[in-house]
């Protein structure tokens, strides 16, 4: 039976690379590498960095393909991301079925942890519908983005007893749904829609040599924050960014 693990390996920092991950590098014969062609090549160094680190098969291969590409402003949000899956999951049906032999090991390296916002498990799961190849899979945790800007501004994620919300940019326009508010996948300072009394917990490039962070509130910070995200965005050519929205 083919295996394949699905590693998380952090959001950045490359010591953040648990040991179970680690463990599962070692004897990989295949890495499966997605090229999102979206000029992050410090990302791209990352990942490759662990592999040289940490992958001891001399004969390990990389095999790497091209993300199709996606419709940033769709209409219909939810079937445009429903296509770009199906897309996606035939991409990776050929490439397991193809390149990992019947008794190997394959690997996908997600950034932080494949459970929050990354598509890989549904994709397999897309895979495994298909029964046009037969494989066994594990999922190995990484630290996620949001672990990473709580441990670097010092704070617990919740208050005591309290629950938190993880959600993205595009539902943060509909309001706070919560007192605490974790928000991800922002391209555009969505925080600015808030007018509630709260402190924000900002973090770009989080654990890598270009880490940016920001907290108090929001009413003084939004536009330091705004400011400071443009210029980083210009200088790099992307930026990504996570922050808390802690209502006081
Ligand atoms: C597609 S999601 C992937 C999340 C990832 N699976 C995780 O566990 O953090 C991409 C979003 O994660 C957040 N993110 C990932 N890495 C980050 C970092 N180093 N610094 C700040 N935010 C990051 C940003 O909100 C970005 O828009």
């Amino acid at each position: 039976m083919r295996r394949l693990s699905i590693i998380g390996i952090g959001a950045g920092n490359p010591d953040h690379i648990t040991m179970q991950a680690i463990k599962t590098l070692r004897d990989l014969d295949v890495v499966f590498l997605i090229d999102k062609g979206d000029g992050k090549d410090s990302l791209a160094a990352l990942r490759k960095d662990i592999c040289a680190r940490y992958i001891e098969n001399p004969s390990c291969r990389f095999v790497a393909a091209e993300d199709p590409e996606r419709d940033r402003t769709p209409t219909d949000y939810q079937a445009t991301v429903s296509a770009w899956h199906a897309q996606r999951a035939s991409i990776y049906e050929r490439m397991i079925r193809e390149e990992l032999g019947e008794n190997q090991h394959g690997a996908f390296l997600v950034w932080g942890d494949p459970s929050l916002y990354d598509s890989t498990l549904r994709i397999l799961d897309r895979v495994a519908a298909m029964r046009t190849v037969a494989f066994d899979f594990d999922v190995i945790p990484g630290i996620t983005s949001v672990q990473a800007l709580a441990a670097r501004h010092r704070i617990p994620l919740n208050r005591i007893g309290g629950p938190i919300h993880i959600t993205t940019a595009r539902q943060l326009a509909k309001g706070m749904m919560g007192d605490d508010v974790v928000v991800m996948l922002d391209g555009d300072c969505a925080f600015k829609t808030i007018k509630d009394d709260v402190d924000i917990y900002w973090g770009a490039y989080i654990g890598t040599a270009d880490e940016i962070l920001v907290s108090g509130p929001l009413r003084e910070c939004g536009p330091r924050i705004e400011k400071v995200r443009n210029e980083a965005r210009a200088r790099h050519g992307w930026i990504m960014d996570t922050y808390l929205l802690r209502k006081n």
